[in-house]
């Protein structure tokens, strides 16, 4: 299907260790179609680097099939790496060079002539902000603008997909938000974008659609309303005690309005759809049976109920 620009199904990844085998991505299934901007969310070890590391050939995959507009990414990896951009979690820049000798280098190696990668680093450059840093040395940058210049770079051989893997972990809040807006610019100038991220704000705000995925595989896959309405419209009041939750659980149950409530460890989460009218109730139970209330939080349907509501499991960033 011309509109499909990555396809994986039942894709798994098991390193063999010598602590034994780790089952990191365990049958991952999912559609990127063209010209969207689509995140893999999950927390950390959910599978997110290894996902795009096969994607991107980097990684050999140990069970399933994926391809990149229809080139399968064991059988062509050559195919796949001409049509791909990979933008890698930690700065890989050639510390020796230049921000343009970086671009050029890239561009030369992708068989572009002198003149067109010059001329083509420049233009990215431009579309970047970077211009005035062309001559910089990438030590430099601080941590947005070699972002971005990685960004450039994975563009000089005019990818059809680009790859990044927690583009914005570890820039400031402000950074942030410009790197949305180049991805958004992009996304808009019609380029397929493929992002992991573990911030799940990111996904709500940047992502066209979102795979939630953790352990290995997807939980659920959809545009951010129909994510929200898989899980319903509710809200998830979440208790934390000095002791054991389990033994009040039974009778946050049985409270008017609670439609379900789960206890592990300490914490107890209630789900409902009123959660003003028995908030008051509710803060109630434990102190009743002795055990002391630490933290109360009121999480709105979100992605974050989302992802409660799927793996029963705080989530964790
Ligand atoms: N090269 C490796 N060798 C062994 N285990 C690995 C390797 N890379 C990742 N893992 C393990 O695989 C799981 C998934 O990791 P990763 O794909 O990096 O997740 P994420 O990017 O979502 O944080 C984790 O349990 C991680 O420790
Ligand atoms: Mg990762």
């Amino acid at each position: 299907m011309a509109d499909v620009a990555v396809e994986t199904s039942d894709l798994k990844k098991t390193y063999t260790t010598s602590s034994g085998a780790i089952e990191a991505v365990t049958g991952l299934s999912l559609e990127v179609r063209r010209g969207e901007l689509f995140g893999l969310l999950g927390p950390n070890g959910a599978g997110k680097s290894t996902t795009i590391g096969m994607l991107t050939t980097r990684i050999i995959p140990t069970g399933g099939t994926a391809s990149v507009g229809g080139a399968d990414v064991v059988r062509d990896p050559l195919t796949v790496k001409r049509r791909i951009g990979v933008v890698p979690q930690y700065n890989t820049l050639d510390r020796q060079l230049t921000v343009l000798e970086n671009l050029e280098f890239r561009g030369r190696y992708a068989g572009l002539s002198a003149r067109a990668a010059r001329q083509r680093a420049l233009d990215l450059l431009e579309l970047f902000s970077l211009g005035p840093r062309a001559g910089a040395k990438v030590t430099e940058m601080s941590g947005g603008q070699a972002q971005r210049v990685m960004i450039a770079r994975a563009l000089m051989h005019h990818p059809e997909v680009l790859f990044l893997d927690e583009p914005t972990s570890g820039l400031d809040p402000q950074t942030r938000v410009n790197l949305w807006d180049v991805l958004r610019q992009m996304r808009a100038e019609g380029s397929t974008i493929v992002l992991s991220t573990h911030y799940m704000e990111e996904a709500e705000s940047l992502c066209d659609r979102i795979a939630v995925i953790d352990h290995g595989t997807v939980l659920a896959c959809g545009e951010l309303a129909e994510l929200k309405s898989q899980s319903g419209p509710e809200t998830v009041l979440a208790l934390t005690y000095d002791g054991e939750a389990e033994k009040i659980v039974g009778q946050v149950r049985q409270m008017d309005g609670v439609l379900r409530a789960e206890a592990s460890g300490t914490s107890l989460r209630a789900f409902t759809r009123v959660p003003e009218s028995i908030l008051a109730a509710l803060v109630l139970v434990g102190p009743d049976a002795g055990l002391s209330l630490i933290d109360v939080r009121i999480v709105r349907p979100s992605l974050e109920t989302v992802f409660l509501t799927l793996t029963g499991r705080e989530y964790r960033e």
